[in-house]
């Protein structure tokens, strides 16, 4: 198993901070945005006495509100067709299982989110990356570039749609085109859509089981982990038409009995979340990405992709090796007793020597630790080359 890159230099952090040094987190997409009220008071008020299992697909009213949820955004599922997982992740590991054998190919826009790696490993399963770009802002690689890669062992293409690390949104054309040609090879189009929610500058997300005809081939991962700033709720879930997918991702449930029961009663809640909560929470992504770019964009030989959704970036840097200066930053340089920890993108890559040098940079603090964040991340790359 590939060690993840956002959370490998950990260890060099908590020395860091062991000597007095105050680390501003930009390597993980922990939001510092509050849990809504709704969710958190249906924990609080909690009155259960046994704390039982749930069912494996998880609980029906919760499954019930999810899909009212979804129809709400034009997307028309029923509960049956929908599958509770501990997390997105787990999601993931259930969808590669029910759909691929070992040695069988899903084809991934790199630079993907890494644990993409580490799900496949797991499952036996061989990565083909198509690599896309910080040049044209990682747009979707042409479809020619695709089919090139389907041999008779691929199964899947897997898109994260908005993109983690890219901040990519995928165009309604974009997605059109994935539709055909997995319609043609007869795959299945996985879309990682938990950022669904984090869309800027007035781009709206087209989700792929918007697309019709896509019924048997297309399966939704989700999770209340980023639309609700809820990481530690462990809730994600399975979304797909496809009856044998869902059969074969229910055996995959039944084997681990049941997803968190007290979290599916606090995501049940946050789907009650009014629309003001979203605003507010979009507003502040938009303004931390500006300033963000901004100020990265003023330091000398940085390059950076705006982008359009979610709330990270790939972030090119004028060192060799991105690995390299991530720890040195956490290991040998402070600005006024402060450091950043970001994650080198490397990781976030399967072809090798790819991403050397650029960082994932999460967008989840607030402004001013952003701001101090460039200011030491530019006083660092002048020490470092110097
Ligand atoms: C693109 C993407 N998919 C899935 C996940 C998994 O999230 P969780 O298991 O918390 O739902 C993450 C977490 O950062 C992510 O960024």
């Amino acid at each position: 198993m590939p060690e993840s890159p956002i959370r490998k230099l950990v260890p060099y952090a908590e020395d860091a901070k062991k000597k007095g040094i105050k680390v501003h987190h930009l390597n993980i997409g922990q939001p510092d945005i509050k849990t809504p009220e709704v969710a958190l008071q249906a924990i609080k008020n909690n009155t259960l006495e046994v704390l039982e299992y749930s069912r494996s697909e998880g609980s029906e009213e919760y499954r019930t509100k999810i899909a009212a949820y979804y129809s709400k955004n034009n997307i028309i599922v029923s509960a049956t067709d929908i599958i509770v997982t501990t997390g997105g992740s787990e999601a993931l590991l259930f969808s590669f299982g029910s759909i691929m054998d070992v040695d069988d190919e899903v084809i991934i826009p790199e630079p993907f989110y890494a644990n993409y790696n580490g799900f496949s490993i797991a499952s036996g399963v061989k990565v083909v990356p198509v690599v896309s770009n910080i040049d044209n802002n990682f747009a979707l690689p042409p479809i020619a570039e695709f089919e090139k890669l389907i041999t008779p062992k691929t199964k899947a293409i897997l898109i994260c749609n908005p993109g983690n690390p890219t901040g990519y949104l995928y165009s309604k054309e974009e997605i059109k085109k994935l539709a055909e040609i997995v319609k043609k090879h007869d795959l299945f189009l996985i879309a990682d859509e938990v950022y669904r929610e984090f869309t800027y500058d007035g781009l709206e997300h087209y989700s792929i089981m918007q697309e019709t005809g896509l019924e048997d081939h297309a399966i939704m991962i989700d999770s209340v982990s980023k639309r609700y700033s809820m990481c530690g709720a462990r809730i994600g879930c399975i979304v797909t038409k496809n009856k044998e997918v869902i059969n074969t991702a229910l055996k995959f449930a039944q084997a681990r009995l049941s997803p968190p029961t007290l979290a599916q009663i606090a995501s049940e809640a946050a789907l009650d979340t009014p629309q003001i909560y979203f605003d507010n929470v979009i507003k502040e992504y938009v303004e931390r990405r500006n300033i963000l770019i901004t100020e990265l964009e003023k330091i000398d030989g940085v390059k950076v992709a705006k982008p359009k959704g979610a709330f990270y970036c790939i972030a090119e840097l004028p060192v060799k090796n991105a690995d390299h200066f991530a720890q040195w930053l956490l290991e040998n340089f402070n600005l006024d007793g402060e450091t950043v920890m970001v994650a080198p993108a490397s990781g976030f890559y399967s072809t090798p020597n790819v991403g050397l040098n650029q960082v994932r940079i999460a967008y989840v603090l607030n402004q001013e630790s952003l701001i101090k964040s460039v200011k030491i991340l530019k006083a660092a790359l002048k020490a470092y080359n110097s």
